[in-house]
């Protein structure tokens, strides 16, 4: 009998990553990263020698290419959309450039009411058309095999991102704006709210079929700024999303503190880092929910694969088999990692815990 509450569009696909997020069982416990594909792998730094980022991310086939090779090289159950979450700043209005060595920059920031004013809310399918077409392309050569996740910056982190140019320590432009000018502030969410909505429900309508939503950066607030700047917003996200029927992860990391607030967000899924053991961060969240994590990504990249087979069996032992576990790092796989080290983490699913 078919669930008729199940998500799952194609039930021809590999299913055992949509089951999951769903809740409902799987034959084993379902692996991907976050960040797969980017540069641990060789074959995506030759590609880089070739093209620079923004070449990438503005070719649908080079970014479909990317997108597929990490799940060529490894049996992993979902692939992810090469992109990235700071382009929907640029349809905004926002200058943005990728800085060797500095990471992205965002020229023309905001520091001042007028700034966020001027804002656009263009349509994803005027300001983003390539990541659009890209998820049709993946869509089509992944042929069911395994299925795409789709993915926005949450507005949060792309408000810190807009706010501060680029990487920061202590956030303090961003508090200076939503302590000195709270309205400045929520009509800055709001925007971004709008604009994140438009383009996760038009990644749907392109094929994506699941979606997840990057706060990097929640970490960096008190519960109770949390609750009053940034939750609301998540929640409006949620519910524009719940609209489209697929899966919805929300990602955050340093927020193993404040887990029943990120439960609140609404999602199917919540992303947890490795800061917190994954039984403890379920009770936390609620068993009702599914959970992605969460091995430390600087273990991986750094263990004897003995070591990284041990973690992950950890892991899986504090999942204890229940429905709802994605098995994923705690953050995006980092350069260094030994391709050896991902292909023994994949193999540890099959492992009996
Ligand atoms: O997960 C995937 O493999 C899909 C592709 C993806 C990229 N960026 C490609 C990328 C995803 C999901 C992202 C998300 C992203 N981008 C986040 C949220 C996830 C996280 O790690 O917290 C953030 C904060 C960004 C912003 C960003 N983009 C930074 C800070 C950097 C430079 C530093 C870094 O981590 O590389 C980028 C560049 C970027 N985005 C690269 C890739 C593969 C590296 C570019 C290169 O090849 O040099």
């Amino acid at each position: 009998m078919p669930n008729p509450k199940s998500k799952i569009q194609n039930p021809k696909s590999n299913a055992r990553f949509l089951r999951a997020c769903c809740g409902e069982p799987v034959d084993r416990t379902p692996v991907w990263l976050m960040r797969q594909a980017g540069r641990f792998l060789p074959e995506y730094r030759a590609l880089r020698e070739k093209y620079s980022m923004m070449e990438m991310l503005h070719a649908p086939e080079l970014a479909v290419e990317a997108t597929l090779q990490p799940v060529r090289r490894f049996e992993i159950d979902a692939a992810i959309i090469f992109a990235d979450i700071l382009p929907i700043l640029t349809g905004m209005g926002l200058e943005l450039n990728f800085v060797k060595g500095a990471g992205p920059v965002l020229a023309n920031p905001i520091r001042r009411a007028a700034d966020v004013t001027a804002l656009r809310l263009v349509p994803p399918d005027e300001s983003l058309p390539f990541v659009l077409e890209a998820i049709r392309l993946a869509r089509r050569e992944l042929e069911g095999k395994v299925p795409l996740i789709g993915f926005s910056g949450a507005p949060f982190t792309l408000a810190s991102y807009a706010i501060e140019g680029g990487g920061s320590k202590n956030y303090t432009r961003v508090k200076a704006l939503m302590y000195g000018e709270p309205d400045t502030w929520h009509l800055l969410m709001e925007k971004l709210t709008t604009a994140v909505g438009d383009y996760l429900a038009a990644q749907v309508e392109a094929g994506a079929q699941t979606l997840q939503l990057f706060d990097s950066w929640a970490g960096a607030l008190s519960p109770s700024d949390y609750a009053r700047f940034v939750l609301p917003y998540n929640r409006r996200v949620t519910e524009r999303v719940r609209s489209t029927g697929v899966p919805f992860i929300y990602f955050s990391t340093g927020t193993s503190a404040m887990l029943p607030l990120t439960a609140q967000v609404g999602s199917d899924v919540v992303g947890v880092d490795w800061r917190i053991p994954l039984d403890e961060a379920w009770d936390a969240i609620g068993t009702d929910r599914g959970i992605q994590g969460n091995l430390d990504p600087a273990l991986l990249a750094t263990a004897p694969p003995s070591v990284v087979v041990a973690e992950a069996r950890r892991i899986l032992r504090e999942a204890g088999g229940r429905p709802g576990h994605i098995f994923n790092l705690g953050h995006g796989v980092l350069p260094q990692t030994p391709l050896e080290n991902v292909q023994a983490l994949v193999e540890a699913m099959d492992l009996d815990c």
